[in-house]
C-alpha cells in the first residue's frame, strides 16, 4: 500500500455501467486528483470489471488507485466468465474487494472461496480488501464476534501460507448496516475491530493490516465513526458515485 494514511474505498458495485463510470471519472478527473493528492488520503476507486483498465489508465499519473470488486478463486483454466487475479494486476489494479456480503449472499461465496481468492490476490501482488460482518439475525443471536472471527480465521490461513508479511485491509461491514442508514455504535465497531486486531496479531504478527468500516458511510456518519481509534478507512457504496457526497466524506 502506498501510504499508511486513511483509505477511502469507493465500491461502485453494478451501479455505474461502462459509459457512466467513464464519464463520471472524466467529469471529476481533476477533482479526484486533487482529493487524492493529499498525503492524508488514499483513494481507491472500484468500478466493475469492464471499466477497470480505462479507469486505471486515466489515473495512472495520480496517487489514486484502482481496485476490482471480486476475482476468481482459480489461477487459470476453463472457468467461463471468471476473471483471474493475474488479469486484474495486468490491467492496473492494485486492490481487490473479496467476500463482500452481496457476493456471499447472492452468489453463495463461502469462507473457503474468500480464502482462495485472497491467496490468488497475494500471489499476484494485489492488496485484498476482505469484507467481514454479521447479518441482523446473527447479531440478534449475539453471534457477531463468533461470525467475524470465523471469517477472519478463514483468510488468515491462506495469508500465512502465501505471504505472512502482506499488506491487506479488513473491512468490518455489518450486513444490516449496508445501504440502510442504520449504524452500529462506535463502541460496537471498536469491540469488533479489537477482536479482529487480536486475531491478526496472533496469527499474522508480521502482516500489515488496515482495519476499515463499511455500511451507510456518509459525510455525517464518517465524521462520527472516524473517532473510533482503530479505524484506518472506509468502504463506501451508495455515497461513492455521487461526487459531492464522496468529496464531503473525504474532506
Ligand atoms: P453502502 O455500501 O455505503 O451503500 O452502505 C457499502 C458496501 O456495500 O460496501
Amino acid at each position: 500500500m502506498k501510504s499508511p494514511d486513511f483509505l477511502y474505498i469507493a465500491n461502485w458495485k453494478m451501479q455505474l455501467h461502462f459509459e457512466k463510470a467513464l464519464s463520471f471519472c472524466w467529469e471529476h478527473k481533476e477533482e479526484f486528483e486533487q482529493l487524492s493528492a493529499s498525503k492524508k488520503h488514499h483513494i481507491i476507486l472500484c468500478p466493475s470489471f469492464d471499466a477497470l483498465h480505462l479507469v486505471a489508465q486515466l489515473f495512472k499519473d495520480s496517487s489514486l488507485s484502482v481496485g476490482a470488486q471480486t476475482c476468481s478463486k482459480h489461477k487459470i483454466g476453463a472457468y467461463t466468465g471468471e476473471v483471474s487475479a493475474a488479469s486484474l494486476s495486468q490491467v492496473g489494479c492494485e486492490f481487490c474487494i473479496v467476500g463482500h456480503s452481496e457476493r456471499r449472499i447472492y452468489f453463495g461465496e463461502t469462507d473457503n472461496d474468500v480464502s482462495l481468492k485472497t491467496g490468488q490476490l497475494l500471489e499476484n501482488g494485489l492488496h485484498p480488501i476482505i469484507c467481514v460482518g454479521e447479518t441482523q439475525e446473527e447479531r440478534k443471536q449475539g453471534k457477531t464476534e463468533e461470525v467475524v472471527a470465523r471469517q477472519v480465521h478463514a483468510v488468515c490461513q491462506s495469508i500465512k501460507q502465501k505471504n505472512p508479511n502482506s499488506e491487506f485491509c479488513i473491512a468490518y461491514e455489518p450486513v444490516w448496516a449496508i445501504g440502510t442508514e442504520v449504524f452500529p455504535s462506535n463502541k460496537d465497531i471498536e469491540v469488533v475491530l479489537k477482536h479482529i486486531q487480536k486475531i491478526i496479531a496472533d496469527f499474522l504478527p508480521e502482516a500489515s493490516v488496515s482495519l476499515i468500516y463499511g455500511g451507510s458511510v456518509n459525510a455525517e456518519s464518517a465524521k462520527n465513526i472516524k473517532q473510533v481509534s482503530l479505524i484506518k478507512g472506509f468502504l463506501i457504496g451508495g455515497a461513492s458515485f455521487d461526487f459531492q457526497k464522496f468529496e464531503k466524506i473525504v474532506t
